[in-house]
Formats: C-alpha cells, structure tokens, sequence
C-alpha cells in the first residue's frame, strides 16, 4: 500500500507545496493536501496542526509544510507528539536529517529556497532512509525528551 504523505503550506508556500505534492504523487506516494488552495492570507499555525496531527497519529507516515521561510511551520509541528519536522535549505541537509534524525515532517521555505532548489530538496528528502544503529537510541531520547515535557 503506498505511503501516505500530508503535505500543506500558508499563502507564501502553495507554489512549491504543489510542485513537491506532483512530485510525490509520481514516485508512488498517496498524498493528502490540506491546502492552503487560494491566494488569501492565512495563518500558517493552523495548516502545521493539521498535517501534524495526521504524522502524530501516524494516519499519514510523513508531512511536508511550505511557508515563507518553513520555520514558522516546523516550530508549530514540532510541538505534536511523535513529529519530528526538520527545515531543510539544501539536499545535504534533507538526507541528514532522514539519516540521522528520522525526521517525518520536511518543512521548507519557498521564499528562501526557490522552486527548484525546494523540489531538489523534497526528492532527497524522500530518497534516503533512517539508518538506525546508533541514531535510534538518540531519536528514542528524543520521544523521551517529549514524554518529560508531558508529565
Ligand atoms: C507569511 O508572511 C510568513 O510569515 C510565513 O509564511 C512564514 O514564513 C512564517 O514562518
């Protein structure tokens, strides 16, 4: 069964969310797009919930936000149990973050990086598995990290 990936994005992002979106689509993942679908100004806050909450609860197994810069949208997905959402500004930085970091939500910024820079991105990001090993226990410190916080 394909991959569910919940993508969404604020006024500032909806080029690069579509882009990354087809791209998704033609490599095989299922995707859930919770907008923003028009030009009017909107409140970036309410788009992270909401594909946050799809990653936290693991009905969809990744995310993508698009804002202006994407680091609006990771500070509000970070605050879900269980995200773990990264800001990438090139391909490096996207494999590491999978690597390493298991990251499940990308979050990018169309003003910073462009469309084709953002989509480059987005297909490493995509491309490269978690490794494990050593990374697993640190990502578990991170879960444990959470559930302090939660107490
Ligand atoms: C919208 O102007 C902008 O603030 C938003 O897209 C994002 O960059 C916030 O972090």
């Amino acid at each position: 069964m394909a991959q569910k990936v919940a993508v969404a994005c604020d006024h500032a992002g909806r080029e690069l969310k579509n882009a990354i979106a087809e791209l998704l689509v033609a490599r095989g993942f299922e995707v859930e797009d919770f907008g923003t679908h028009g030009n009017d100004s909107v409140d970036y806050p309410d788009f992270a919930s909401e594909v946050a909450r799809r990653v936290g609860s693991g009905k969809a197994a990744f995310g993508v936000l698009v804002c202006g810069t994407g680091i609006g949208m990771s500070i509000v997905a970070n605050k879900y149990r269980g995200v773990r959402a990264a800001v990438c500004h090139n391909e490096f930085e996207a494999r590491a973050t999978r690597q390493h970091n298991d990251a499940n939500v990308l979050c990018l910024g169309e003003r910073v990086v462009g469309m084709g820079l953002g989509v480059a991105i987005a297909d490493a990001f995509f491309s490269t598995a978690f490794e494990g090993g050593r990374h697993l226990r640190r990502v578990q410190k991170i879960a444990d990290a959470e559930a302090e916080n939660a107490r």
